[in-house]
């Protein structure tokens, strides 16, 4: 990736193309910091904040000429922790959005469960999130306690009744499984406990090493791969087999969703723009990143410059792989979408591996729809992690010590 930025010609030529766009939001603030976590974030300080919200309003009104009138079908707020900023000015930029661009869905949205007080959780209904997320991570105390989460199982437990009471559309918990020592009778009581409680949805992931983080810095990642895929794999089926048993289908490869529930997830359409520190923006044939520092941020936009601080053009194989990639993540596509995005007939393209997997138990080839079977969706996406990791781990590991790295190289290692 290289350090130049689209122009607002190349920009408003590929607006011309585009027929409908997701957007997301990234708040770059959180009130304590995991020593497992990955994403852009520094700890929340009003002042900041302030600068923040302007920014991030000057950043989308560069935007509107271009997008014109284009249907919004997908808004996500993520971080960092979007719920730092509540009464802080996140409802100035709600706000702004559904005012400026032409809004087609309603607000999905993190959150700290610390943050969700009845009064808070009243706050963000009313400014239109109508699917939450709450970072749960574990239903024991001692693993809470590794992962540096500042509270307490029965408090969280509080939290997720508190929510699933209220008129959310889809109220989704983060479970992290694999934990240091983790048992998997602790995995199952997890499991239960998530049925129990009757959230809509449960997104459980295992917990990613990342090198540059502190907890993931003490462990060697490569050294038991294999070790570690199949571990996951017996976790992730006690889970399946709780959540598949009361009432919830594989909406990802990673969640879980009541049956009738609409799931809770990030940009659910191919093309989306991303505002904010580190948001990032893919349109058709070129993907790109604002800086991640949150001061560079502010005086980019500030000063008229652009934030990003990293793109790439993508060749038509770069674009198909990428789309074949996220289709094996949500476990099912259609063949005709992919004849429609790229105009070459899916089966010509990937017919004869679709027919591997189809004969290995991977996925059920059918003429149109293709359905990943429950040890497809694990297999298929943990060969696509081993690489994916690797990019993550140098675009954004370069990224966050670097407001303007001019050139990242990804070639996994
Ligand atoms: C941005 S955080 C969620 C909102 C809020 N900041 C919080 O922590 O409660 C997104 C989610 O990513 C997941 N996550 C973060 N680091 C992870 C890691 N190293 N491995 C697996 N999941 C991770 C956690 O489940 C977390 O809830
Ligand atoms: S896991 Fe959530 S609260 Fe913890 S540092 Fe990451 S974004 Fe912030």
């Amino acid at each position: 990736m290289n350090n130049i930025s689209p122009s607002g010609n190349e920009l408003s030529q590929k607006f011309r193309e585009i027929n409908e766009i997701g957007i997301y939001l990234h708040i770059p603030f959180c009130t304590g910091i995991c020593p497992y976590c990955p994403y852009n974030k520094e700890i929340f300080r009003e002042d900041s904040s302030h600068k923040y919200v302007n920014a991030v309003i000057k950043e989308i009104d560069s935007y509107v000429p271009l997008i014109k009138n284009i249907p919004v079908t997908s808004f996500y707020i993520g971080g960092g922790t979007p719920t730092t900023m509540l009464t802080k000015g996140i409802e100035s930029i709600i706000n702004h959005i559904y005012r400026r661009l032409n809004m087609k869905c309603l607000v999905h949205m993190e959150s700290h469960p610390d943050h969700l007080t009845a009064e808070n959780l009243k706050i963000i209904e009313s400014i239109g999130v109508k699917y939450l997320s709450i970072g749960v991570e574990a239903f024991q105390d001692h693993h809470l306690k590794t992962l540096e989460r500042p509270y307490t199982v029965r408090e969280v437990m509080n939290t997720i009744e508190k929510a699933v009471s209220r008129n959310f559309d889809c109220v989704n918990i983060d479970l992290i499984f694999d934990l240091p020592g983790q048992t998997e009778s602790e995995v199952e009581q997890a499991g239960l406990e998530i049925a129990k409680l009757g959230v809509h949805q449960a997104a459980t992931y295992p917990l990613f090493r990342f090198s540059y983080t502190r907890l993931g810095n003490q462990f060697n990642k490569r050294r038991n791969e294999i070790f570690t895929a199949f571990h996951r794999r017996k976790f992730l089926q006690i889970l399946e087999e709780i959540l598949y048993g009361s009432g919830y289908y594989r909406s990802s490869v990673w969640a879980f969703t009541k049956n009738g529930v609409d799931k809770y997830c990030s940009v659910t359409v191919p093309l989306y723009l991303g505002f904010g520190a580190s948001g990032s923006s893919y349109l058709r044939d070129i993907f790109y990143v604002n800086t991640f520092n949150v001061s560079e941020y502010i005086k980019s936009i500030n000063d008229g410059k652009s934030p990003v601080s990293l793109s790439i053009n993508l060749s038509e194989q770069m674009q198909m792989a990428g789309w074949l990639y996220w289709r094996i993540y949500e476990t099912r596509f259609r063949k005709s979408d992919f004849l429609k995005r790229f105009n070459i007939c899916f089966d010509e393209k990937y017919g004869s591996l679709m027919e591997i997997l189809n004969r290995v138990g991977y996925l059920k080839n059918g003429n149109d729809q293709i359905n990943l079977t429950d040890k497809g969706a694990y297999w298929l996406h943990a060969f696509e992690d081993f690489f994916s990791i690797d990019y993550i781990n140098k675009l954004w590991g370069t990224s966050i010590q670097n407001p303007r790295p001019g050139e990242v190289v990804l070639t996994t290692v």
